[in-house]
């Protein structure tokens, strides 16, 4: 096996709808990968079938070097496996200050045994400032998640994801909300964490798209139309006609 995650040929049904066609996507360890495509393309659900909520009904998820078969695995067994996924709406704890809730990813990282006689010790501390200044939070450790902006907390939400050590990041749709600066600081972010994980990004947006600078797949109908850089990919006829022509 090649990549970090091998997916071959799965395909899921809802009621009779075939959300994921016989779909098949491959990432290396280290590599940015773009997900485009139109509105109900199967874009999520993809991410799902990854992650274990969606169980596909037929196909083959495979992982890491010892080619783990991640369909036989819970959502939490996936999780620990190293696959992280980010949700569109921060999940922050608002009352709590961003070091606060880079300590507590921190330690619910911790298999429980450990939690219960956990204290944080002086690597912690420094894990959580290390992990604040990756994310571009350096200088916010202390204030409360609650006054950040919606980009900082989508930033905070990435370095606790951190936390728990992923090697695979899935990340949905970051951009949304996010004013031009965050936006450009997000795909400076994403790229940073190519370099030593995999991380699939969906994204409708263009220019953040081209930012990454990387390969692009785009999915219709819960299938691949296309892959590769996005200048190719945009001058594929069929793209143009189900995604960009709209
Ligand atoms: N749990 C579910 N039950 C029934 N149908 C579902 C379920 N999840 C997704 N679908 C359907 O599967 C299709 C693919 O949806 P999905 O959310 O994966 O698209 P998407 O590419 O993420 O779209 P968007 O760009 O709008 O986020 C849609 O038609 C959606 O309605
Ligand atoms: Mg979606």
């Amino acid at each position: 096996m090649s990549g970090l995650l091998e997916v071959s040929g799965i395909s899921v049904t809802f009621d009779g709808f075939r959300a994921i066609n016989n779909l098949s996507f491959s990432i290396g360890a280290a590599e940015l990968r773009a997900v485009i495509g139109p509105n109900g393309a199967g874009k999520t659900t993809f991410m799902d079938i990854v992650t274990g909520k969606t169980r596909p009904d037929e196909g083959r998820v495979l992982w890491g070097e010892r080619s783990i078969d991640l369909l036989r695995l819970d959502e939490a067994q996936i999780a620990r496996a190293g696959v992280g996924r980010k949700f569109q709406r921060p999940t922050v704890f608002e009352d709590q200050t961003v070091a606060e809730n880079l300590m507590m990813a921190l330690k619910a990282h911790r298999s429980p045994w450990r939690v219960l006689l956990w204290k944080p010790a002086a690597a912690d501390h420094a894990r959580v400032e290390a992990l604040a200044v990756q994310v571009g939070l350096g200088d916010s450790l202390s204030r409360k998640s609650g006054e950040l902006s919606h980009g900082q907390k989508q930033w905070l939400e990435i370095g606790m994801l951190l936390a728990q050590e992923p090697r695979l990041l899935l990340v949905d749709e970051p951009a949304a909300g996010m004013t031009l600066a965050e936006r450009e600081q997000t795909t400076t972010l994403l790229v940073e964490l190519a370099k030593t994980h995999a991380v699939v990004v969906v994204e409708h947006d263009m220019d953040f798209v081209r930012r990454l600078n990387c390969k692009v797949t785009v999915l219709h109908e819960g299938s691949v139309l296309a892959e590769g850089s996005l200048d190719h990919v945009t001058a594929n006829q069929q793209v143009i006609e189900v995604y960009l022509g709209r």
